[in-house]
């Protein structure tokens, strides 16, 4: 064991000489039961760049953790030896990489996040944007962007109001666009180390491309799949691509419709546009993958569904059985709003048919009192955070390769919002201080999207929990032998936990999950 211990000083030392300094949470309790970090012009905290550093003539046993707990940790970092020993009573046992492979988890670049970034000064403003994107952050590499207004924007509009103008001569984009989400991005992808995917998602097409004429309200695309105003629907498409590129931002993919089904509900009080299966299938085979094949966007990913997990099997099946359409697609998106209500195994049954020929993302969440929308914001829940956290992991252990966010900053309010549709956001800006809050929901996303990098695989594992049952985990395989678990502790209590890894030696990590907790692990492994 003296060997071992010399060994795991030594890479204390290599920790130490790579990383970037870790700065602690200011930590804030307003009436939940865990608290907030404080950020403001001049400070927040930060989260060093521990990136494992390999030997390959001497593999390192130790292993690293993060931890988020409800009593006020923040991925609070701590290293630790293997043991010869295994002493948890629940035990993990890893066994081998599936070919699930990880995209990465981000957020939206609404207008109501991007004013509300805005709405800081500019130096509190570049540290929310790092707090997302640089490696003393969380360090998001995807990012959803409303094509036009939806309910989080301060008003109506499309890129193109002028009645019957199929030429789309008149598109422009809004100020909102110049003026806000654009500047976002660029501020965003500027502090990155990673490539931000971005991708597209309408809400409703002009009011005069729709049946009810209102871009609010029941109503689809006029006329038929191949007609005049399906294939103008399609070069907006192509318009949004192009205008977002002329201003230096690519786009990387596009869903086909946000939520498809909400524009076939009666009043629906907010931007919606309404689709089948049928519809979307068609549009895609003769308007929107032509369109994009034309005019040299060919490789831009379209995603399609975009909406609640139970119609899942079925409207993956009526879009991607059909090969004119399916040629055209990369991807199906899927929202979280009813996942407690409907359980994964309507991924399944979509994953376990197309999975392997299409990635699946979820690509919107968020938390909102829906009784009382303007109580939306619970600073420092964390049950939400929870909420999050265990979504993500169910989603990701049911063929999901990423996962993404709705508002990345929000007001006080948990707005703006033009139809008072308030909701919560993992950041909260409180303008009148200049600062802003940092909630359980931002450490819940962090935990991914900082250790589980693009292009890691997850790896099954074997579980034998005795005592721990509000314990679960998920196992990931990281570039140059990382392994990366992630751990939630649910239960009141704390647990001992060992996880075995067959390919370490020793190969017992012998760790304690505290009470209401979110764990990162991270370690080599050998092949
Ligand atoms: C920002 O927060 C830090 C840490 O709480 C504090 O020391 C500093 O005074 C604050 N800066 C401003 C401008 O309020
Ligand atoms: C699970 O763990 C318990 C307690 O350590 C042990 O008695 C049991 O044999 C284990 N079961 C399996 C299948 O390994
Ligand atoms: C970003 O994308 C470029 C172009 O595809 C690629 O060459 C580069 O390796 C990528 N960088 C990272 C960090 O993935
Ligand atoms: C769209 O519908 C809303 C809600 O019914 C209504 O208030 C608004 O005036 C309509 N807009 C147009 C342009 O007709
Ligand atoms: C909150 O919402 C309720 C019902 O929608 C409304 O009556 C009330 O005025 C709102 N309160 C505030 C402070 O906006
Ligand atoms: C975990 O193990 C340590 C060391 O054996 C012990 O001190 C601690 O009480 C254990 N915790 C739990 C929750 O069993």
């Amino acid at each position: 064991m003296a060997g071992l211990q010399a060994v795991f000083f030594h890479s204390v030392f290599i920790l130490g000489i790579i990383s970037v300094q870790s700065g602690p949470c200011i930590p804030q309790r307003f009436d939940q039961d865990s608290i907030v970090c404080v950020c403001n012009s001049t400070y927040c905290d930060t989260y060093a760049n521990i990136d494992l550093e390999p030997n390959p003539a001497n593999p390192i046993p130790y292993y690293n953790t993060y931890m988020t707990t409800r009593s006020g940790l923040r991925m609070e970092h701590k290293s630790g030896s293997f043991d010869l020993t295994k002493t948890g009573e629940n035990v993990f046992t890893i066994k081998k990489a599936t070919g699930q492979r990880i995209k990465g988890f981000g957020g939206a670049f609404t207008d109501a996040a991007t004013l509300t970034m805005n709405s800081l000064s500019p130096q509190a403003r570049s540290n929310l944007i790092d707090a997302y994107f640089s490696s003393k952050g969380i360090e998001y590499n995807i990012g959803r962007i409303p094509m036009g207004s939806c309910d989080f924007s301060t008003h109506v509009y499309s890129y193109d109001d002028t009645d019957g103008d199929f030429s789309l001569e008149h598109f422009s984009l809004a100020e909102e666009d110049l003026n806000h989400k654009i500047p976002a991005i660029k501020d965003a992808m500027a502090v990155s180390r990673r490539n931000i995917s971005l991708f597209g998602s309408p809400w409703s097409s002009p009011y005069w491309m729709k049946t009810n004429l209102n871009m609010t309200g029941r109503g689809s695309i006029i006329g038929e799949p191949g007609g005049e105003y399906y294939k103008t629907w399609a070069k907006y498409f192509v318009k949004f691509i192009q205008a977002y590129k002329d201003n230096g931002v690519n786009i990387w993919g596009v869903t086909t419709q946000n939520e498809p089904t909400d524009g076939d509900i009666p009043g629906f009080n907010f931007q919606c546009l309404g689709w089948t299966p049928q519809t979307q299938r068609d549009f895609i085979a003769k308007d929107l993958g032509p369109a994009l094949e034309a005019n040299g966007f060919g490789n831009v990913k379209v995603m399609i569904f975009d909406d609640q997990r139970e119609l899942l099997p079925y409207w993956t099946n009526v879009v991607l059985s059909d090969t004119e359409a399916a040629k055209y697609v990369s991807g199906v998106a899927v929202h979280w709003y009813i996942d407690l209500l409907v359980p994964p195994s309507f991924i399944d049954r979509a994953y376990e048919k197309f999975g392997s020929d299409y990635f699946f993302l979820n690509t919107e969440a968020c938390e909102q009192d829906l009784i009382n929308k303007n109580r939306s914001v619970l600073l420092g829940s964390w049950y939400r955070g929870e909420h999050y956290f265990k979504d993500i992991m169910q989603d990701l252990q049911h063929g999901i390769s990423g996962w993404i966010d709705w508002n990345m900053a929000l007001n006080m309010e948990g707005g703006p919002n033009w139809v008072n549709n308030f909701a919560d956001s993992p950041i909260i800006v409180n303008a009148d201080k200049d600062e802003f809050y940092k909630q359980p929901m931002y450490y819940a996303m962090g935990h991914y999207s900082k250790f589980v990098t693009p292009g890691s695989v997850v790896v099954s594992h074997d579980k034998n929990i005795t005592t721990a049952k509000g314990v679960d985990a998920i196992f990931f395989r990281r570039d140059r032998d990382i392994m990366i678990g992630n751990i939630v502790n649910i239960d009141e209590q704390s647990y001992n936990i060992t996880v075995v890894d067959p390919n370490t030696q020793p190969n017992y990590i012998n760790i304690e999950i505290p009470a209401k907790s979110f764990v990162t692990l991270q370690w080599f492994t050998t092949s």
